[in-house]
């Protein structure tokens, strides 16, 4: 096992939308480091969720970063709003915007942090020419557009690969992985080199666990 410590991102799609508020302070006692707002559109992908409103809501019942993820074609359009809104990081597809070189330079001059996100059939290739605008990549490790799927093994050769190149070119570029973590698949992604893990399903559903439990076994310590 690693010795270093991921940070933890619990996914707000699968918390109680009715009861966001005490879900936001049970995982922030429980030790998440960030909250994960998933962005949809109906129109990048199938699902609809979260608009800049609620950002600016969440924002004022927590002082944790804002993670934003953006899986909407609009891009260009939503990054001011998101951004006055109170998100820390604003992450994009690549595929959705015509040019995210210019959509990850205005983000980065709004000083928020700037992700790129990788689906599962996104080559590391969309990454080199992007490089010098990113902090974050986001590795997809299921399809985007809905919380509950299951993990995609195959994605672990993509994360390996990623941490090498990183190691070497760019150390400072954080690798989160979305999609499908839990106990078992969290603790691979971290030993691939993972530093961030997103997970909505796993902390959000019903358990005889405490979410204090869940989110250390997320971080790879069983048998607490
Ligand atoms: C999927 C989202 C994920 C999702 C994760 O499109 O990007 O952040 O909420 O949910 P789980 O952990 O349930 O796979
Ligand atoms: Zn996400």
């Amino acid at each position: 096992m690693s010795t270093f410590l991921p940070l933890v991102a619990p996914s707000l799609l699968s918390a109680n939308f009715l009861h966001l508020q005490s879900d936001i302070d049970h995982v922030t006692k429980a030790g998440a480091d960030w909250l994960h707002i998933d962005v949809m559109d109906g129109h990048y992908v199938p699902n609809l969720s979260f608009g800049p409103e609620w950002v600016r809501q969440i924002r004022k019942a927590t002082s944790l970063p804002i993670d934003v993820h953006l899986m909407v074609s609009c891009v260009d359009k939503c990054i001011d709003d998101f951004a006055a809104a109170g998100a820390n990081h604003l992450t994009i597809h690549p595929e959705a915007v015509y040019h995210p070189h210019g959509c990850l330079q205005k983000i980065k001059q709004l000083g928020l942090k700037a992700g790129i996100a990788l689906n599962p059939g996104t080559g590391l290739e969309v990454l080199y020419p992007l490089l010098d605008q990113v902090d974050l990549i986001l590795v997809m490790t299921v399809n985007p557009g809905f919380g509950g799927q299951k993990f995609l093994p195959e994605m672990m050769v993509k994360i390996r690969a990623l941490r090498a190149f990183l190691d070497k070119e760019k150390p400072d570029i954080s690798i989160v992985v979305d999609g499908g973590l839990n106990d078992q698949s969290a603790p691979l992604v971290v030993e691939a080199g993972a530093q961030v893990l997103v997970a909505g399903s796993y902390l959000f559903s019903d358990s005889s666990e405490t979410l204090a439990d869940r989110v250390q076994k997320l971080r790879g310590f069983h048998g607490k």
